[in-house]
């Protein structure tokens, strides 16, 4: 088995942070170009993109799923960590694998799932927002939770503001966790 790989969509600011808490990455994938990649180039670690052919609708989310499955499969993973991922993926990830998959998501859920949380919790006018790192399972944003972390939404916030505020705990705590849980399925 093959330590931890992490999947990813955009920035990588989470990415980073993990590569700065040393933890074993054997592969980052993402569905797209994004500028998270150059991080895992800069460090070395091995990059494979299944690619979207499209984001709007009709979308073969079925196929695109098995097309990851496959490469996640050969990558022999430890653990999965999704770190900003953003395609919705199909109930075949998450049944008869051998791997665990991680999620982190940008609210206190079950409040606020989906792709626009920290806007939909500014929108809605909420007081506290935060972060939740959860087991990922074929419901979107939903599975047991490992750990949440609230964060106050202060006034005058922006969208911008509150999720650098949220980045800047997960970046503390998600490496933590997925260590942790690393550590865990070592001794298992
Ligand atoms: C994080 O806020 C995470 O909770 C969400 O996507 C964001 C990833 O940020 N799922 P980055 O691309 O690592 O900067």
């Amino acid at each position: 088995m093959n330590g931890l790989v992490v999947m990813i969509s955009g920035k990588g600011s989470l990415l980073q942070a993990i590569l700065n808490a040393g933890l074993p990455i054997s592969a980052v994938i993402s569905d797209r170009d994004c500028p998270g990649l150059c991080i895992a180039k800069e460090a070395g670690i091995p990059i494979s993109i299944v690619m979207r052919k499209n984001f709007g609708i009709p979308f073969d989310r079925i196929g695109y799923t098995h097309a990851l499955r496959d490469v996640l499969l050969k990558k022999n993973p430890k653990l999965v960590a999704m770190a900003g991922f953003k395609t919705v993926l199909d109930k075949s990830l998450f049944e008869g694998v051998p791997f665990k998959i991680i999620n982190i998501h940008p609210s206190l859920l079950p409040s606020f799932p989906g792709n626009e949380a920290v806007r939909d919790t500014i929108a809605y006018g909420a007081k506290i927002s935060g972060f939740t790192i959860h087991y990922a399972t074929p419901v979107v944003d939903h599975g047991p939770i490992l750990v949440q972390a609230p964060v106050s939404v202060l006034s005058n916030e922006t969208e911008e503001s509150l999720h650098e505020r949220i980045k800047k705990m997960e970046r503390e705590l998600y490496p933590l966790i997925l260590k942790e849980l690393l550590n865990t399925q070592a001794r298992a």
